[in-house]
């Protein structure tokens, strides 16, 4: 690199979080083959592919659920212990899944603080009891910021619909993150305005600065809503681009080339 380029490259904005050179096999099924990847802050990213391209392992193994057999994730330069879902969330890396992972029978807010309750410090420095006063305002305070609408914060959640589940995930992870949200297709089980529902959110994350990595299959909708474009093929970034301009028949022509990579 020359010195001009050396000065661009530092006025640049820089990657929040850096995927570098990351394998994972299951068994004799190469899932990833040295994927990496580039991701911005306040950017939502959407990473396409056809099926078993590796995008639902690439985002287990940035949120910490999937050890990767070789390569290093970097988040604001420092290397992230893999394989650890808490080193992740310590990195500010949320997750959310199609499925939900939501527990039916908890509350809005049991659910937005499941596993990381806020206990009040009790006497002699001992935990106290649970401090629902608080979990309940924050719950709150992170539904409005996403302009989520839920009949109520206290009821079971398996009361509530799919796009209102689907909202109150987004407005958890916003809530924890403090660096990148990954949603693994979070509306394929979606209605029209539930879907459009969780696209405010998403937009509304990023507006907050967080990064968001989208998987999708609905390549119009994310050529149209998402900034930056990574296409995966057989377990590889094969494209990074930004959205602007770009042609549907080309992304498609890019994603489905019938060039195997080199084992
Ligand atoms: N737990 C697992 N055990 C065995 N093989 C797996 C496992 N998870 C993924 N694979 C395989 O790894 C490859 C990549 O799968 P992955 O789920 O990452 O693809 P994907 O891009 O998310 O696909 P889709 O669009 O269908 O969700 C596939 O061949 C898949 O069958
Ligand atoms: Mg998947």
């Amino acid at each position: 690199m020359d010195n001009a380029t050396t000065q661009v490259a530092s006025s640049a904005p820089q990657p929040i979080v850096r995927v570098r050179d990351v394998a994972k096999s299951f068994g004799h099924v190469r899932a990833l083959r040295g994927a990496s990847l580039d991701i911005y802050p306040g950017e939502v990213l959407a990473l396409i592919g056809d099926n078993g391209a590796g995008k639902s392992t690439l985002s287990n193994v940035l949120a910490g659920v999937l050890d990767p057999d070789q390569g290093e994730v970097l988040v604001g330069g420092d290397a992230m212990t893999l394989g650890s879902v808490a080193a992740a969330r310590s990195h500010g890396i949320e997750i959310v899944y199609q499925d939900l992972a939501q527990a039916p029978d908890l509350s809005v807010t049991q659910n937005f603080f499941l596993g990381r309750e806020l206990v009040q410090p009790g006497p002699l420095g001992l935990l106290g009891k649970l401090d629902e006063k608080t979990m309940r305002a924050r719950t709150k305070e992170a539904m409005s910021l996403l302009g989520a609408q839920v009949p109520s914060l206290t009821a079971p959640v398996s009361a509530l619909s799919g796009g209102q589940r689907q909202a109150i995930a987004v407005a958890r992870a916003v809530m924890w993150a403090k660096t990148a949200i990954l949603m693994d297709e979070p509306t394929a089980a979606l209605g029209a305005r539930q879907t459009a529902m969780v696209y405010d959110a998403v937009r509304a994350a990023a507006e907050r600065g967080l990064a968001v990595v989208l998987v999708s299959h609905d390549i119009p909708k994310m050529i149209d809503f998402a900034d930056r474009i990574a296409i995966m093929r057989h377990g590889r970034v094969v494209e990074q681009m930004t959205t602007g301009g770009l042609q549907l028949v080309d992304v498609l022509t890019t994603m489905l080339s019938a060039k195997e990579e080199a084992a």
